[in-house]
């Protein structure tokens, strides 16, 4: 395989930093997305250590000209091309239906849905020159399960299904794979602050869902592997 050129928003934390370090294993050019820039610095210093080329891209993917910005610089830095995006940014917030206000909901269905759709808009023609092109969607079990307190965090992973879903009717002809990733409880920062019971003990590891990904983009040339529960070990 000729050197990967990946794009991972998120990247700066959880699952998507090891997304991002399984494929500087490889020794693929990495851009990692994210807002605060300092973790994003962290990452690219590991994303090198490991055998990668990192680089880092701040961005907001609820804002479009700042998705903008950011794949332009990703472009800037892979050459042009992208093979891979990883669609992974992603907040999880817990509320019955009558304290979820408006602005919460926004920000959830702005980061988790609306996020994807910036993204892959922007840089749909980077990964068209791409080699052995790949999207990830990374959905959730609440993708494909509703729970309680979960109805704007729910609705942002069953409407990424649907994104995804459709996404790869309309780009397999042009040579692009896709699939929605759905993870169980994984043991990640997003449950930092969040009130509940959390027993990280018994969730997925974020390098186990990363190595499925990896696994995933080594599926044999003629598939197109559409979805993938991750759901935790016990
Ligand atoms: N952990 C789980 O149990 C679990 C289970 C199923 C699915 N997932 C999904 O997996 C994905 C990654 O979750 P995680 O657990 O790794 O979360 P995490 O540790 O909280 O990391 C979230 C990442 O998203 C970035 N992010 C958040 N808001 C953003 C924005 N507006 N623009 C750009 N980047 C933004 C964060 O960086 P900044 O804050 O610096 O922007 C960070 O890099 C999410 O889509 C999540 O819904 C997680």
């Amino acid at each position: 395989m000729s050197q990967l050129r990946v794009l991972i928003t998120g990247g700066s934390r959880g699952i998507g930093r090891a997304i991002a370090l399984r494929f500087a294993r490889e020794g693929a050019k990495v851009v990692v997305a994210a807002r605060n820039s300092d973790q994003l610095d962290r990452v690219v210093e590991e994303i090198n250590a490991a055998g990668g080329h990192g680089h880092a891209a701040q961005m907001n993917v609820q804002d479009h000209g700042s998705v903008e910005a950011a794949v332009w610089r990703a472009t800037e830095f892979t050459g042009g091309p992208l093979d891979v995006i990883v669609n992974n940014a992603g907040v999880f917030e817990q509320a019955t239906l009558e304290d979820t206000s408006l602005e919460s909901w926004d920000r959830i269905l702005g980061v988790n849905l609306t996020g994807p759709f910036w993204v892959m808009s922007e840089a749909i023609h980077a990964l068209e020159e791409g080699d052995r092109k790949h999207v990830f969607n990374i959905s959730s079990t609440a993708g494909k399960q509703g729970f309680p307190l979960g109805t704007a965090y729910c609705a942002s992973k069953y409407g990424l299904r649907g994104f995804s879903d459709a996404l790869r009717e309309e780009l397999t002809e042009r040579g692009i794979r896709v699939t929605t990733i759905y993870p169980g409880a994984t043991d990640t920062t997003i449950f930092d602050g969040v009130p509940g019971d959390w027993d990280r003990s018994t969730m997925n590891k974020p390098e186990d869902v990363a190595e499925v990904v990896w696994e995933t983009y080594c599926a044999p040339e003629g598939t197109n592997v559409a979805d993938v529960d991750v759901p935790p070990p016990r």
